[in-house]
């Protein structure tokens, strides 16, 4: 899919006159944010059992359309967020792959991989694995595309074990240990060359897109992850176009692409109900404990911490917080709060769920206009089912005049 302007115009314009469905910390309301605004969508999420909440959070078109009451653009937004799934590029066929190359990935590792190299066009150009980890998808594409690698990775140990592997298969990879950051990494950075980037962090891949441009590669393919990953305090849109939006977007906005409530078994699900109860339940104790009807956060916790039970989590978190409790406290009472709370919490990301990959489009749409405003010619599909990986996202883009 290519010419992306007017689903970004669209999706712009969808998130930007629906920020108040979306861009907000349900976490820190302790109430549902639409009470005056919208009191019926209140009443309808607050009459949802645990079950539906879960149906809904499977059946994204039923959510929309559920919520199209208040949220007319619901259905469309569902819709703009669909995404071909992109063709195997070339001969469908893989390699047969040498024996041991997939030892060490794990399985659902090697699924991503091996999708991403499907779909991946091979340019006979030498490849330049951005963010490499311990190489693993540059020895598939060593294999798959027949083409020495450089393999450019900031982690030591990383580099070396994926070093012993590429020697032990006989691979023409390099690695070269960097910050991808340092002005110096962008020298290997070619113009006849393929830049690949499987889940390279926020800045990075953006990084990696810059330094394409700048030293006009032929080629670039990556699959972006953690948007909020960003050393700016809030999202630098890349794009003319994204540059003209009303969005700001802060790191706590740029984590919704990635809130997937929906793989998570029941013993993560009822861990988390617990941990959210709890220092929701916290939460409101120290408000009135201190007066001010502010969120207060409390750093991550030890999960048997947890299991000493709500009491003493409130004393290690009003320890951490430098915050002294009165000898008299009802916890019972301030933990059927946080329980309150955490379902409303549900209810709130219920819907901010509508705006999760129409968010996630609109910030890959900011890098396929960055790259077609450089001279590329860029596509956009999905490489794998979103049980492989959420993050099933893959950018291709070829410079037209070289
Ligand atoms: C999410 S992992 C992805 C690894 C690999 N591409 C994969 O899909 O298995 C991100 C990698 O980026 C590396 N990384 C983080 N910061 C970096 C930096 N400043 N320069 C180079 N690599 C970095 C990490 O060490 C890690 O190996």
């Amino acid at each position: 899919m290519t010419g992306y302007s007017p689903r970004f115009h669209r999706l712009d314009k969808l998130l930007t006159d629906n920020r108040a469905f979306w861009q907000f910390m349900p976490f820190a309301a302790t109430d549902l944010i639409w009470q005056s605004s919208h009191p019926g969508l209140c009443d309808w999420l607050n009459g949802l059992s645990d079950e539906a909440i879960a149906a809904f959070l499977h059946d994204g078109e039923a959510l929309a359309l559920a919520l199209s009451p208040w949220l007319p653009a619901a259905p469309e937004l569902y819709r703009l967020s669909q995404l071909e799934a992109l063709q195997p590029s070339g001969d469908a066929s893989e390699p047969a792959w040498p024996q041991g190359l997939d030892v060490g990935i794990p399985g659902r590792k090697w699924q991503q991989i091996t999708a991403f190299n499907r779909a991946t066009p091979a340019l006979q150009l030498p490849i330049l694995e951005w963010c490499a980890g311990k190489g693993h998808l540059g020895r598939v594409l060593a294999v798959s595309h027949q083409m020495p690698v450089v393999s450019l990775e900031w982690q030591q140990t990383l580099c070396e074990e994926g070093d012993v592997a590429a020697r032990r298969l006989q691979l023409p990879i390099r690695f070269v240990h960097a910050d991808a950051f340092e002005p110096a990494s962008a020298e290997h950075v070619l113009a006849r060359q393929h830049a690949v980037a499987l889940h390279a962090c926020g800045d990075l891949h953006v990084a990696l897109l810059q330094r394409v441009t700048e030293r006009r590669g032929k080629a670039v393919t990556i699959s972006p992850c953690c948007y909020h990953l960003i050393r700016e305090s809030h999202y630098q849109p890349l794009s003319r176009v994204g540059q003209q939006s009303q969005l700001q977007l802060s790191k706590h906005d740029l984590r919704l692409p990635l809130q997937e409530t929906v793989t998570a078994g029941q013993r993560v699900r009822r861990q988390r109900r617990t941990e959210v109860s709890f220092r929701l339940g916290f939460d409101s104790l120290q408000r009135f404990v201190r007066g001010s009807d502010t969120y207060l956060p409390v750093p991550n916790v030890q999960k048997a911490q947890l299991n000493a039970g709500f009491a003493s989590f409130c004393r290690w978190a009003a320890e951490k917080k430098q915050l002294e409790l009165p000898s008299a406290i009802d916890f019972e009472h301030w933990l059927q709060q946080g329980e309150q709370r955490f379902a409303r919490v549900e209810r709130m990301e219920l819907v901010r769920q509508l705006f999760r990959r129409p968010l996630e489009l609109w910030l890959i749409e900011d890098r396929v206009g960055y790259l077609e405003e450089r001279g590329y010619q860029v596509s956009v599909g999905a490489f794998c089912d979103k049980p492989v990986t959420p993050r099933n996202i893959l950018i291709h883009a070829e410079r037209k005049d070289n």
